[in-house]
């Protein structure tokens, strides 16, 4: 039952969730990820690979979304005009430069991000720090409650824990709280977990659907998304 279930490409869902079309990063979200990759791959023509890992822990980029999953992010986050974006999983902050773009663009507020590694979001761009409330340093299921008192998200991207609980435990905390025209993106949804988590916590009764944007990355970006009746009346 898990693995029935659709698969879109990313135009057909701008299109069909919210009447969009697809629009690309600005290089200012893309500039300090491409920065880091560029001096990664000079260095690793004289040094082998275990080496520059450890000349800077940026380098570890094996854990940021894939570029094509990047580009989707934008151009969901982008059509579906949040106000609030909350993420769980920043890393060095490249989704969240990407997410904080597209909320930038979208004349939205602010992106909420959570991790618990002291330094995440080393790499945030500077330009779009504005946009950006880091939350570190503690796990997100005691650092994204305070935040939720006084704070609604449309939209929810998951990349923290990727087991059955660590998802379940984050879906509980924020999908009760998010309005009728909702999105959560999920990164590794190749993982049953994933999908199963979202399964079991979002259900059809609520109004979320959920499918996979087709795409080049082989840890796939699932999306569970509902719309107003009224909205959903147009499509
Ligand atoms: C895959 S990386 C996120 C990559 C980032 N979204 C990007 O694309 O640049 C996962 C991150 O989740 C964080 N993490 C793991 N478990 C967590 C938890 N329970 N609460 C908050 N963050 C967690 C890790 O510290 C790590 O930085």
């Amino acid at each position: 039952m898990i693995d029935d279930q659709t698969v879109v490409s990313l135009t057909a869902f701008v299109r069909d969730a919210f009447g969009a079309t697809v629009t690309e990063p600005p290089a200012d979200a893309l500039a300090p990820m491409v920065r880091l990759l560029e001096r990664e791959t000079r260095l690793r023509r004289w040094l082998p690979a275990w080496i520059v890992r450890r000349l800077d822990a940026g380098f570890a980029r094996s854990n940021t979304v894939h570029p094509d999953t990047a580009r989707a992010l934008f151009a969901i986050v982008r059509a579906a005009q949040p106000r609030i974006v909350f993420e769980t999983g920043t890393y060095w902050g490249f989704s969240t430069s990407i997410l904080a773009a597209a909320v930038r663009e979208a004349q939205g507020t602010a992106v909420h991000t959570f991790d618990l590694y002291p330094k995440a979001g080393a790499h945030i761009a500077q330009a779009l720090r504005p946009w950006i409330v880091v939350h570190r340093g503690q796990p997100s299921v005691a650092s994204m409650p305070p935040v939720l008192e006084t704070t609604v998200p449309d939209v929810f991207f998951q990349d923290s824990r990727h087991d059955y609980d660590g998802v379940r435990d984050e879906l509980i905390l924020v999908a009760p709280r998010m309005p009728a025209n909702a999105v959560i993106l999920f990164h590794d949804w190749v993982d049953a977990q994933v999908r199963r988590a979202a399964m079991d916590h979002l259900p059809a009764a609520d109004g979320w659907r959920l499918t996979r944007i087709a795409g080049e990355d082989p840890q796939q970006l699932g999306v569970a998304w509902r719309r107003a009746a009224r909205a959903e009346s147009a499509l």
